[in-house]
């Protein structure tokens, strides 16, 4: 009875290992999980007419010393989109949600006609570090309306950052920073900030904010955490409505020399932690900031005006942190 059992286990055995579903080292895409959607055709179809409009740059550097693993270059109809690199499908519909292309290299420009704006799912683009040098920020960005986080920063974007942007109203993060040709103008910033309600993080970095009033960022969600705005030249009184922001930690402001303004004396935004006002018109009241601000880790204030002077004070410092 045993040696029957064991004659007919190594029989089962050697089926296994000789059959020519195991024999394939690759799996063919069939056997992928059913459960998991097909990639839709249309968005396939739309994502390699973006790629086909840029070129691919063999990157020996990108912003930080790495390349981007994610890369173009295997996309191909012969496997399905979902699997492509850095393209992320919804589990249970199938579409397109994220798009995760910094630092791959991608060159050329992005049209209002780009296929890329056929992709209306996309919950999180990233194009970090690309060479896009000449693409403006299409109003056709509007129709991503369901976009959480977008990331186009040091890509080479240009020209004014449209009103349809206003559309976005689900994006939690924005990052354009290091795209010094792009301009930000007062009537579509008062319109975005209006209706961005949920973005925790805004970061416009060298976005040239030179034509833009400045109390078009005073309506910013209460939600924000994070407000990079260094080297943007803003020019004249910064709205003292942002430091009272509840949920704000990081406000970096620094390399605006034409930028001034007032602290408050009551509601500072409790959970500050960091604060640059380096290379800025402030009136910097140390006492009073450093008492202040108790959440405060870092303070940055070089090139500042400081109002009176505290040898006393400095003399601490240099105790504290020998
Ligand atoms: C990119 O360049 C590196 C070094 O110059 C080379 O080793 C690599 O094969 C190139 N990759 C492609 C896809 O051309
Ligand atoms: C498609 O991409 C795969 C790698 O992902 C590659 O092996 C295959 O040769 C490509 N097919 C074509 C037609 O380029
Ligand atoms: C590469 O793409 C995948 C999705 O395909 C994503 O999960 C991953 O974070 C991406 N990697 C980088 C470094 O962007
Ligand atoms: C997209 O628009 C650009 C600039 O207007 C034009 O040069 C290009 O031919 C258009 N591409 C397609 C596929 O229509
Ligand atoms: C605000 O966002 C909503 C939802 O996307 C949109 O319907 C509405 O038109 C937007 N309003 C403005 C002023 O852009
Ligand atoms: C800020 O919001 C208030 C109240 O909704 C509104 O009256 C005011 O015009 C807004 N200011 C700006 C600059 O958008
Ligand atoms: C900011 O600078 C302007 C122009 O020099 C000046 O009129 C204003 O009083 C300054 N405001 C503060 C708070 O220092
Ligand atoms: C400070 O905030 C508290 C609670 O939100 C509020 O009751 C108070 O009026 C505020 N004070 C000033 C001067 O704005
Ligand atoms: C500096 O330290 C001394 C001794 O601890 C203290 O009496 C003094 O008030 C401090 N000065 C300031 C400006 O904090």
């Amino acid at each position: 009875m045993t040696m029957v059992f064991l004659a007919w286990l190594g029989l089962l055995f050697f089926f296994l290992i000789t059959s020519p579903f195991n024999s394939s080292s690759a799996l063919p895409s069939s056997h992928f999980p059913s459960h998991l959607p097909l990639c839709h055709p249309h968005e396939s179809s739309a994502l390699l007419h973006f790629d086909n409009s840029l070129s691919i740059f063999n990157y020996t550097y990108c912003v930080y010393g790495i390349t981007n693993p994610n890369s173009t270059v295997d996309w191909n109809m012969s496997r399905d989109c979902c699997t492509w690199s850095g393209v992320t499908c919804d589990e249970v519909s199938g579409h397109v949600v994220r798009l995760d292309l910094g630092c791959s290299g991608l060159h050329g420009i992005i049209h209002s006609n780009n296929s890329l704006f056929l992709l209306t799912h996309l919950q999180s683009l990233v194009l970090f570090s690309n060479q896009l040098y000449g693409s403006e920020i299409s109003p056709q960005f509007g129709r991503f309306s369901s976009m959480i986080h977008l990331d186009l920063s040091d890509s080479g974007f240009t020209g004014q950052l449209p009103l349809e942007f206003s559309y976005l109203s689900s994006l939690v993060t924005l990052d354009l920073n290091r795209n010094y040709y792009l301009e930000l103008e007062t009537s579509s910033l008062k319109r975005i900030v209006a209706n961005l309600s949920s973005l925790k993080e805004l970061r416009l970095s060298d976005v040239d904010m030179s034509f833009t009033s400045l109390n078009s960022l005073m309506n910013l969600s209460t939600s924000l955490t994070f407000l990079d705005l260094s080297h943007s030249r803003l020019m004249g009184e910064f709205p003292e409505n942002i430091f009272h922001l509840p949920r704000l930690q990081k406000l970096d402001l620094s390399d605006n020399w034409n930028l001034n303004g007032s602290f408050p004396q009551y509601n500072w935004s409790s959970q500050l932690r960091n604060l640059d006002l380096s290379g800025t018109g402030f009136l910097i009241d140390f006492p009073y900031l450093t008492k202040t601000l108790k959440s405060l880790n870092t303070l940055f204030l070089s090139s500042c005006k400081l109002r009176g002077l505290y040898p006393a004070l400095l003399g601490n410092l240099t105790k504290s942190h020998p």
